[in-house]
């Protein structure tokens, strides 16, 4: 080892060993502070990510697609006039204007039940006046024995109208039954008018439709296929109804097509994600497909599947953070409020909020939700995110379409088309059977999707220490400071071990003599 020698053969000279010895602790030092640093830095476990290019064909992305038209409920009709009359009251007593309500009159054959909903009419729109002296609109919600007020306040009228109608529109519908949603199957079958895919016409089985409270009939397309190439003729291309109707016009005021590009096995969150189309275009939409890979613990947080998350999923699908977050939140609720959010599964047991059987749940689900919205509730650590992750990047062109050339005989061909292959659907009363030769084009719209490029990307965490480059490093702070070798640490140890060893036999030795000689000065 360099410097231990010129300690040794530098014994004569007093100053020269002074210094000598000096000059080896300080690289001893300075060794051991840098190791120090080395380790912390390893044990913080740093990543760095990697990102490759990878040029196989990937899986189609499913697409979920919503007409945002929610249909009234045929066994709440009754309770949802009852609703829309209260909102009247409401809108009139606040802004002086008659809102004309849903279109949509109850037919006798629609009467679902005798009502056992109420509407809590102390839920009432008011015009708040904020300490800034700034109008806001809002209700307030109190607790079951009418302590505890607090308002919900929106500073947009059109907000709080909407999130007022919204919660009286789930109070509702938390009453009816639970297996209503069935009746819903037969909407929706007209909103789809063509679809192709990498060459061939979707089949049904392609096809999952559901109905969703507040975005109406929704389609998720997915289809097994790899695109082998690039391209709009590989991709995925629909012709869909656009047509506005008045079900329930203070709830959903959009108009458009709601569109979700997702995972297969992923459930689409229609609130959280998506983007809308504009009725009366063509709308081309460029997928890319990123892929991240995380390492895991100890590097970082994330699960393989719902397995490691701290709440089990309400979905009956893949783990996602989104799914784990919004199934954290019914069970708190659940918990709290002993009911369940509408929008959200049910766990096993429960059954969802209405003001019949749960008075005042809107105070509890309220203030739990600014809980949420405070970051205040305990689901972004218990729902980690997941290790292997795809997210869509998206590229949107539109068009007008159809021109107002050709916008006749398309308009016209469509409603043929429609009329002969799909038919009216059952749930549709026969006087707003649509007329399609009248039909304006802001009724259709068309969209195509399709993989830009079949090159996809993965970034990868790798770590930035593994074990190999930790003693790498090791080793070359090592022959910084002393130039020498792994065998001369074993050296080293090897002159530590005999001077140890040497010390105990003499150490040994001396007292064995020692009591020898005390034993024979106690026999004289
Ligand atoms: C609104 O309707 C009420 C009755 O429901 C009526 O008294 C009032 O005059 C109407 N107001 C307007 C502006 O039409
Ligand atoms: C309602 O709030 C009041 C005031 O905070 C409280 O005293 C009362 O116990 C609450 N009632 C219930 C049922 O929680
Ligand atoms: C991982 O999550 C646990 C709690 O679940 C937390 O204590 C820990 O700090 C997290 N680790 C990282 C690297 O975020
Ligand atoms: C979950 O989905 C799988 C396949 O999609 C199905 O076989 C299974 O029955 C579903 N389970 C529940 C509880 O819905």
């Amino acid at each position: 080892m360099h410097g231990a020698i010129r300690l040794v053969c530098s014994s004569q000279n007093r100053l020269k060993t002074a210094s000598w010895g000096l000059l080896f602790l300080g690289a001893t030092g300075a060794l051991y502070w840098q190791f120090g640093v080395l380790f912390e830095q390893y044990w913080g476990y740093p990543v760095i990510m990697t990102v490759s290019v990878h040029s196989e064909g990937k899986l189609f992305p499913s697409v979920t697609l919503c007409d945002m038209n929610p249909h009234r409920p045929r066994l709440a009709s009754q309770q949802l006039q009852a609703l829309d009359e209260f909102a009247r009251e409401n809108i009139y007593a606040l802004y002086k204007f008659n809102f004309s309500g849903s279109g949509d009159a109850p037919l006798a054959e629609d009467r679902g039940p005798e009502p056992t909903f109420r509407l809590d009419r102390s839920i009432r729109l008011q015009k708040l006046s904020g300490p800034g002296g700034q109008n806001s609109v809002g209700f307030r919600l109190c607790n079951s024995t009418g302590g505890d007020c607090f308002y919900r306040a929106y500073s947009s009228g059109v907000t709080a109208v909407r999130a007022w109608y919204r919660f009286h529109y789930l109070d509702l519908l938390g009453a009816l039954p639970t297996d209503h949603e069935h009746s819903h199957q037969d909407h929706g079958g007209h909103f789809v008018f063509s679809c192709h895919y990498n060459g061939q016409d979707c089949q049904a089985r392609h096809f999952q439709t559901f109905h969703h409270p507040s975005y109406g009939s929704c389609y998720t397309f997915s289809g097994m296929w790899a695109a082998q190439h690039p391209g709009i003729t590989h991709g995925i291309s629909l012709v869909l109804r656009a047509e506005q109707q008045d079900h329930l016009p203070l709830l959903s005021t959009e108009a458009g097509i709601k569109v979700i590009v997702h995972k297969r096995d992923h459930t689409p969150f229609l609130e959280h994600l998506g983007f809308s189309i504009r009725p009366g275009t063509e709308t081309t939409i460029g997928i890319r497909e990123d892929e991240v890979h995380r390492l895991g613990s100890p590097y970082g947080n994330c699960t393989e599947g719902a397995e490691g998350a701290g709440v089990p999923l309400l979905y009956n699908a893949t783990y996602t953070m989104q799914a784990c977050l919004v199934s954290c939140f019914q069970l708190l609720m659940v918990n709290t409020c002993s009911c369940g959010y509408y929008f959200y599964p049910l766990p096993a047991g429960a059954e969802y909020c209405s003001s019949a059987r749960h008075p005042a749940w809107g105070h509890c689900f309220y203030r739990l939700y600014r809980q949420l919205e405070n970051h205040q509730l305990p689901c972004v650590s218990r729902c980690p995110r997941p290790c292997r992750e795809s997210s869509y990047k998206l590229s949107a062109w539109t068009s007008m379409w159809p021109s107002s050339k050709s916008e006749d005989w398309i308009l016209a061909v469509l409603g043929q088309h429609s009329r002969r292959h799909l038919g009216r659907s059952p749930g549709q009363s026969p006087g707003r059977s649509p007329r399609w030769s009248q039909r304006p084009r802001s009724n259709v719209a068309k969209v195509n999707i399709f993989f830009q490029e079949l090159n996809y990307r993965t970034v990868d965490e790798t770590p930035v220490y593994s074990v190999p480059q930790l003693l790498s490093a090791m080793g070359s702070l090592w022959s910084l400071w002393f130039g020498s070798s792994v065998l001369s640490v074993v050296e080293l140890l090897e002159l530590l071990f005999d001077a140890v060893a040497l010390t105990l036999l003499l150490g040994c030795r001396r007292l064995h003599r020692g009591q020898g000689s005390q034993r024979r000065a106690a026999h004289t």
